[in-house]
């Protein structure tokens, strides 16, 4: 018997542990950001696309104001009184889903207890913004449930963002910037999203690499990636340092050209890296969206090899696994290969000709292999659409 699709088998799996129907399914996608890394936190662009892997939630109002979820990635349910959420409590993957009803609330919106079921096929701690698509998943059902009706409009779906970005920071306790909550509410279908992380305007533009004959090869390392583990965290500390020493509000102040200047007066040299990253990132991302514009794969590929030097060397945030699944793709020949998120750990991506992608992930396994390194998993990745309702 084939496997029901996962917004079927969620809600079966709600029925079975309830005892009654939900209401809906909602679902939302992880994302790769093609490019603009560590610079949503510092007013700047970024590149992301969503996924065609998801995660979708069942769900269904209580009387009460109790949250219980359930999930099939997670052993044990967690049941928490909705006045007893609070910064690190609940404790792990919970904190996603009750932080999104905490923010909610605190906004002044009147926010029931839940029943949540929850299933996903975004892979978890690969850097593919898994927890994100659980936050607005759940923010969707909210919307819907509590008839808040703000999943119609953009305004109402950054609304949302902004919830589902404070659950994170607060009740989670991860320091992250928005870029993932944003792709995962405001993301299309062939498209990537160019998001302005200080207005927070968007534009979409065309993505759609099997159109020139090249397909996004995605590689979770499966070296392991912890947003709250503070190698994060220290990285944002450094920008508002460089800041102090700037005498500037934002790293987005800082143009591309005046960067010696604005190097110069910098203390030392670990800021002076942090600071060239971050303002050169900023433009790599205006070129990347210039290249998918004009249909410049070849261009695009030269810019992902820049975003990586930067980030092995001047952010510093990769690591060996990282660098061998880029270094391998470019050898086979790749048009360009990154990596991607958050970074020390996690997951690359290489834009590939369609008839090498085979040739590609074969030769990453075998240098993972070879380095004995625990099995790299590689798939190919179309950009996919936001928060929805399933049924
Ligand atoms: C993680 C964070 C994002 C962003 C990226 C790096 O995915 O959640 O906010 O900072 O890292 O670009």
């Amino acid at each position: 018997m084939s496997r029901a699709p996962l917004a079927g088998q969620v809600a079966d799996d709600f029925s079975r542990l309830t005892g009654r129907s939900p209401e809906g399914v909602w679902s939302a996608p992880g994302r790769v950001n093609l490019i603009g890394e560590h610079t949503d936190y510092n007013d700047g662009l970024c590149l992301p696309i969503g996924l065609p892997q998801r995660t979708y939630v069942a769900a269904a109002r209580r009387p009460d104001r109790t949250l219980r979820v359930w999930s099939a990635q997670q052993a044990a349910a967690v049941e928490v009184a909705l006045t007893d959420v609070r910064p690190g409590h609940p404790a792990g993957w919970a904190a996603y889903v009750a932080g999104v009803l905490w923010a909610l609330e605190r906004e002044g919106h009147d926010v029931p207890g839940l029943d949540v079921a929850v299933d996903s096929a975004v892979p978890v701690g690969a850097g593919l913004s898994s927890s994100a698509a659980l936050e607005c998943a759940v923010a969707a059902a909210v919307s819907d449930l509590a008839g808040l009706d703000l999943l119609g409009s953009d305004p109402g779906r950054v609304t949302l963002v902004r919830a589902c970005v404070a659950a994170e920071n607060t009740i989670a306790q991860a320091p992250t910037g928005g870029m993932d909550q944003s792709t995962a509410m405001l993301c299309r279908d062939r498209r990537a999203l160019l998001l302005d992380c200080r207005s927070w305007e968007t534009r979409l533009v065309p993505f759609d690499l099997a159109a020139q004959g090249c397909a996004l090869v995605v590689t979770d390392t499966r070296a392991s990636h912890e947003l709250t583990d503070g190698q994060y965290g220290s990285r944002r500390d450094e920008c508002l340092a460089a800041l102090a020493e700037l005498g500037l509000g934002s790293l987005r102040d800082v143009d591309v050209d005046d960067l010696d200047p604005a190097l110069d007066k910098l203390s030392n040299d670990v800021l002076r890296r942090r600071v060239r990253h971050v303002v050169t990132e900023i433009d790599r991302v205006r070129a990347a969206a210039s290249a998918l514009e004009s249909g410049d794969l070849s261009q695009l590929g030269r810019l992902f090899d820049a975003s990586h030097a930067s980030m092995r060397d001047d952010y510093e945030i990769s690591c060996l696994e990282l660098d061998l699944a880029t270094d391998t793709a470019r050898a086979v020949g790749a048009l360009g290969a990154r990596m991607t998120g958050g970074g020390f750990g996690g997951s690359s991506i290489a834009i590939v000709p369609v008839d090498a992608v085979e040739e590609t992930t074969s030769a990453i396994a075998a240098a993972f292999a070879a380095a004995d390194l625990t099995a790299p998993v590689s798939f190919v990745v179309e950009a996919g659409g936001p928060a929805h309702r399933e049924s």
